[in-house]
Formats: structure tokens, sequence, C-alpha cells
């Protein structure tokens, strides 16, 4: 069973963590937010979070976890039943959507159907009664950064996919917020245009050091894009860092799942001793890793990345584990080798191309303690959560 598997809670386990230490108000504030819609759930819960000028923040998270709810309350379409969200200093609550300066990418473009792509690009400008060659000249610029200059006299039915989104994107800039709040804007992609996008998008938020929240729920588009993510969990932060942080150094076994491939090993903690603790494996054997968080005698998870086990003897103090190859699956790269142990439990080992080991071979998958990290097991994932359940 894997972390975001795990069985349910004692919800607010993932939230109840401190989130960012902020060295004074950064350009967006959320202090102690939290939103209910219907009086009993949190979509949102205690939210800290400090953005600061210029950055690239995602909020990464699964289905229902309150991105979008958080989104909403900066842009200010929702209100927070709780807590006060700043921009720039300033207490936003009574402000209305219009008079935040903040411009907004959503998932379905929202354009204009019956306007010129110009003309929906031009809409920002014309309801702040700018002059019409004021427009004209900035709607060309901002069309020219997204490269559409050409399909200005177009409407968005006669324009493909990324186009469109393109069209969006021109017009949440062309008023030069400060702040610009984008909602999956690549969700309705294939592949290949998502990531492409992913670089134009980043090319410009370096052009224009303009501030971006962003939300995905794909992790690697949250790692390319970001200088933070925001992991969310069940209407919380479950951890905020850079991409490398939250890679290498996660903090529950909700985050060392989410983010980046894993292996997790289910066990009870024999003893801790300073950094490190011994774990018993459920069905047999044990493991030295990092104790994150954990006590003697509690259930756990152990994470190990399969780029971080190998079939070399272990060194002094290494772990080492017997088991069968169950596949092996070649990656012209790298290849990716299926590693029964005795619990029959399977871990995935990521070799270079080169490695021989044949189905039903015998192997020791091996690792570093520290490369392995245990977790006190896991609350689940989820949306909003009720409120008696509420943690302190
Ligand atoms: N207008 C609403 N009325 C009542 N409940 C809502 C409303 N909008 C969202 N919720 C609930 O709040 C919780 C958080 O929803 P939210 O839309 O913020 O999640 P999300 O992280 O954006 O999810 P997704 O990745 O699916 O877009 C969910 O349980 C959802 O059902
Ligand atoms: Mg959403």
């Amino acid at each position: 069973m894997s972390a975001s598997q795990a069985a349910a809670p004692a919800h607010g386990a993932a939230t109840a963590r401190p989130v960012l230490a902020s060295a004074g108000p950064g350009f967006v504030e959320f202090a102690e937010v939290e939103k209910s819609y219907d009086g009993r759930t949190f979509a949102v819960t205690r939210m800290n979070l400090s953005v600061a000028r210029g950055e690239f923040l995602t909020l990464l998270g699964p289905s229902g976890s309150g991105k979008t709810t958080t989104l909403n309350m900066l842009a200010g379409f929702e209100r927070p039943t709780h807590g006060t969200i700043t921009l720039e200093g300033q207490p936003v609550d009574r402000l209305p959507p219009y008079q935040r300066n903040i411009g907004m990418v959503f998932q379905n473009y929202a354009l204009f159907p019956h306007m010129t792509v110009e003309e929906n690009v031009g809409f920002p400008l014309s309801v702040r009664q700018v002059s019409k060659a004021d427009i004209a000249a900035r709607v060309g610029r901002v069309l020219d950064m997204v490269r559409l200059k050409q399909f200005g006299d177009r409407r968005p039915a006669q324009l493909s996919g990324g186009q469109q989104q393109r069209v969006a994107l021109a017009r949440a800039l062309v008023f030069q917020p400060s702040l610009v709040l984008m909602d999956e804007p690549l969700g309705a992609l294939d592949k290949k245009l998502r990531e492409h996008m992913q670089l134009e998008i980043k090319q410009i938020h370096t052009m224009l050091g303009v501030t971006i929240v962003y939300v995905t729920h794909d992790q690697s588009e949250a790692l390319t894009m970001s200088d933070r993510v925001a992991v969310f969990n069940q209407g919380g932060i479950a951890q905020l860092g850079s991409p490398d942080d939250l890679y290498n150094t996660p903090q529950s076994s909700f985050v060392a799942s989410f983010i980046g491939e894993n292996n997790t090993l289910e066990g009870v903690v024999d003893r801790v001793s300073g950094e490190q603790c011994r774990v018993q494996l459920n069905g047999g054997g044990e493991i030295a890793a990092l104790a994150v968080g954990v006590t003697q005698g509690s259930p756990c998870h152990v994470a190990v990345r399969p780029e971080r086990l190998n079939l070399s003897a272990a060194a002094d103090g290494g772990n080492a584990l017997a088991a069968t190859v169950d596949g092996r699956i070649y990656l012209g790269d790298h290849l990716r080798l299926l590693a029964r142990l005795a619990n029959d439990q399977v871990l995935t080992v990521k070799l270079g191309p080169e490695a021989t080991m044949a189905n039903g071979e015998t192997v020791t998958v091996s690792c570093a303690p520290n490369d392995c990290r245990a977790f006190p097991a896991d609350a689940g994932t989820g949306g909003a959560i009720p409120k008696q359940g509420k943690t302190t």
C-alpha cells in the first residue's frame, strides 16, 4: 500500500506542521486564513503563506485539497471565513476582484467567442478606459510577446488550444498587473504543447519579473517552473520549499510520495538513536533510516528513491535486503529493475542501462541509511475536512 492510499486520518496531521517562517511581510500574505463553504467542513484551514515579490510560487496537491479555493480568496472571488490576506501590506478583504489589479488565467480559457484576439486582449484595458491608441500599442506588444501578432483578427474558435491559451495569457498580462494567478492553465493541452507552454510562461515570468501564483496537480510541471512549491493536503500546506528541498528532504510520507518517484516500506520503529532509527519491516527484515518525527514503537513509512537503491554490496552500516528480480524495464538511458522482497513487496531500483540481472535472479538491494527517511504512518489525502475533527 502506498502512502497516498494509507488509511484514514487522524485528520489535520498533515496540516499541523509549521509552514513558512517569513522574515517580514511578503508581497502576498495569508495569515491564519480559513475557508468553510458549508459551516461544517474546511476547504482551507490554518493557511499561513508568504509570497515574495517576483516569485513563481506553485500550489501543488491532489484534487479537492484547497488549491483553487486559496487562489479564489486571493483573487477576491471568495471571502475567507477567518483570517486576513494582504497584498503589498494592505488587507484586501474588502476589495472587489477588479480593484486588486490581479491578472487571472484559468484552465478553460474563458475568451469572449464573439471578439477577435485583439479585442479579447484589449478588453481589460477598455474597461479601465485606456485610450484607443494606447490599447492598440499595448495589445500589439503583448501579442508579440506571446508570438500571436499575426492572429490579431481571428476569433478564438479559429485558433488551436495552445494559441487560445496564449491569448488568455496575453489578456492577463496586458494591464501590467503586479500579480498573476493561474489555475491549471495548461490542463487542457496535450503533453508536448503543455511542455512548450511551461517554457513560454517561465520565460515571460523572467522577462517581466511579475509575481506568479500557479496551481497545478502535475508535480513535474511544479518542479520545472517554480521557485518554491507549496504542497497542499486536506486544505493545508503539508510542506513549502524549493523543488530541491521537497525532493531531497520531504518532511512527511505524503510529500515523499507526491513529489517524484518513491518506494515506501511499512514497518514499526524499533529504536531511535540520534538522527537515525531502526525499523522492523512488516512481513520481515529490518532497515536503518533517518528518523523524521518518528517515535519508538510507532508505525512508520520508510521512503527511498529508486535512484538511491543499488545492487552492489552494502557499505559498512548500510542496509541490505534480499530480493528476487521480478521484472526489467529498459528505458534507453537507464533500466528499472523490479525487486521482490521476502515480504512480497516490490521495490523499483533505477540502474544504468548496462545492468544484466535476469528475471528470477537472487540479488541484494542495498542503500545508505541517510537515503532512507522514516516518517510517522501518514494521514490520508483528500479534500474538505470536518470542523469538529480539527486539531489545534
Ligand atoms: N463553491 C463551493 N461550494 C462548496 N464546496 C466547495 C466549493 N468549491 C470547492 N468546494 C470544496 O472545497 C474543497 C476544496 O476544493 P478546491 O476546488 O479548492 O480544490 P482543488 O485543490 O482546487 O481541487 P482540483 O485539483 O480538483 O481543482 C473540496 O472539498 C470542494 O468540494
Ligand atoms: Mg482546482
